[in-house]
């Protein structure tokens, strides 16, 4: 952390998302509780602003978030040792209807992963989220020094760059995009692209997971608008006055966390875990950890596993696979059938395959704690991260983080960002060709130690050396290589 101090060279971050690091709810009783960092990357920037105090500008979600602010809708946090301001933003439900629910994640959302087929657009959708990208920018342009550093996160946000900038010409405002960025014609297909491609432009530096995203990107921009002056090479734009530099940033995990954590779930753990979900002795585990969203692949993933057992009857009662769901977004129809139809699909398996000691699917929506999410990945033989599309799947990556025995196995969709970083370390499938699934399902659960060990190591070096800190610092010291460009520049 003294590199990432070192890259913002006394500058502090105001870092912008539409989730918050901390959330304040009323108990059962009545009393208020604090939420702590679930997601990584709430959790792998909240130690940054703790040491070097900056603010956080969030949508203030929580029931009793009201509560705790001061007059200018802020409060210190942590609770305990209040280290940085966190500013809250208030949402009326029918903003959060049309831009959370709506233009995010109805349009940009399912645009952005391919599944154009999904995009349900409504006028209000833009408009309001329009409002309320400028109910942020005014929010951080109130919160900004000459110190600061912007930051967004996210396709919430694809409005609010160009509006800070417009009030704050000197800024530097840097974005992190944590989705897919698709090709032309699907970007084409968004209505209103132009001002969210004009928007994002208002940032000095803009970051995608990949190269292919940047790649996107610039070639979107070199379409959309015929003055900008597009240098793929050089990965910028120039575009009215501005020059934007498109850069990738894997986002990765805290592995020595993961490891640490993991290594707590020893093989007695394991056994008691089993046992309170019934699994038998000896019988090999598959493992998926997912949000019940559409672009994860879980009714695929249900299919080929029941082909599986059909095709290679020696797994009944050999294999179990273990599926925790974290519903999502459920108000959008399309997530709510989702869940319908994997608790079905589930549900058919089951009664198809299933002896009376054996249960071929657990599915669970009940949250685990740390220790059992990692404990499942440490132990589990196989893991089975097979999204449709997924910008980066971090559980790809806890998976590998959490292995610290180094026999388990990664199966992996080509259509995640990780599938860059792992290539053929991770056993390949194309979520939707089954056959080819079920072959490499079959091949990772009858893999030689040997070769378990080799890949397994090698896709913890990768993840070991660049993990979340990496990542922070690489994006910060971008930012400041951009930063002194710039002003060089400007000096001239
Ligand atoms: C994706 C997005 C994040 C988002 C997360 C959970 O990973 O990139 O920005 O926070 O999903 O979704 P939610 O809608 O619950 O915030």
């Amino acid at each position: 952390s003294t590199d990432i101090e070192s890259a913002l060279g006394g500058d502090s971050l105001l870092v912008v998302s539409n989730r918050q690091p901390y959330k304040h709810s009323y108990d059962d009783d009545g009393t208020i509780t604090v939420d702590r960092p679930a997601g990584g990357l709430t959790a792998g920037i909240d130690p940054v602003m703790q040491k070097t105090d900056g603010t956080w500008v969030a949508w203030g979600d929580g029931d009793a978030d009201e509560e705790i602010v001061d007059e200018d809708d802020c409060v210190r946090v942590p609770p305990e040792s209040e280290a940085y301001t966190l500013k809250r933003v208030w949402l009326t439900e029918e903003e959060v209807e049309d831009y959370y629910y709506g233009y995010s994640n109805q349009v940009l959302w399912p645009v952005c992963h391919g599944g154009m087929w999904k995009t349900k657009f409504a006028n209000e959708f833009w408009t309001t989220y329009r409002d309320v990208n400028e109910t942020f920018a005014d929010a951080v342009v109130e919160q900004y020094d000459d110190d600061s550093l912007i930051w967004f996160q996210d396709y919430h946000f694809g409005l609010a760059p160009r509006m800070v900038r417009e009030e704050l010409p000197e800024a530097f405002l840097m974005h992190f995009w944590h989705i897919p960025w698709p090709s032309w014609d699907s970007v084409r297909s968004l209505p209103n692209h132009e001002e969210v491609l004009d928007g994002l432009l208002g940032n000095d530096l803009l970051g995608f997971h990949t190269d292919s995203y940047c790649e996107n990107f610039l070639h979107c921009v070199d379409e959309a608008f015929e003055t900008a002056f597009v240098d793929l090479d050089g990965k910028k734009v120039r575009y009215d006055g501005h020059t934007t530099y498109v850069e990738s940033f894997p986002l990765s995990v805290d592995f020595d966390d993961i490891a640490s954590k993991s290594a707590e779930a020893d093989d007695e753990w394991w056994g008691e875990f089993r046992d309170s979900y019934g699994i038998g002795d000896g019988v090999q585990v598959a493992v998926g950890i997912d949000r019940l969203d559409y672009t994860k692949g879980i009714p695929e993933r249900l299919d080929a596993l029941a082909r599986l057992w059909e095709e290679h009857p020696e797994w009944r009662g050999e294999l179990t696979f273990f599926q925790k769901g974290s519903p999502s977004r459920s108000r959008i129809s399309d997530y709510k059938e989702l869940q319908e139809e994997v608790e079905e699909a589930v549900a058919r398996i089951n009664r198809r395959f299933g002896t009376d000691d054996w249960q071929p699917v657990i599915y669970t929506e009940e949250m685990l704690s740390e220790t059992d999410l990692y404990g499942l990945c440490r132990h589990s033989d196989v893991a089975l991260v097979s999204p449709l599309r997924d910008g980066m799947n971090l559980v790809a990556k806890e998976y590998v983080a959490a292995q610290h025995d180094e026999d388990g196995v990664l199966i992996l969709s080509n259509q995640a960002g990780a599938h860059e970083e792992f290539g053929d370390d991770a056993v390949t499938i194309n979520p939707r060709d089954i056959d080819e699934f079920v072959e490499q399902l079959q091949y990772a659960l009858t893999m030689e130690d040997d070769e378990r060990g080799e890949r397994m190591r090698r896709l913890r070096d990768t993840v070991e050396e660049y993990d979340l800190f990496a990542w922070l610092e690489d994006s910060l010291t971008t930012a400041r290589d951009v930063k002194r460009q710039r002003d060089a520049e400007a000096s001239e």
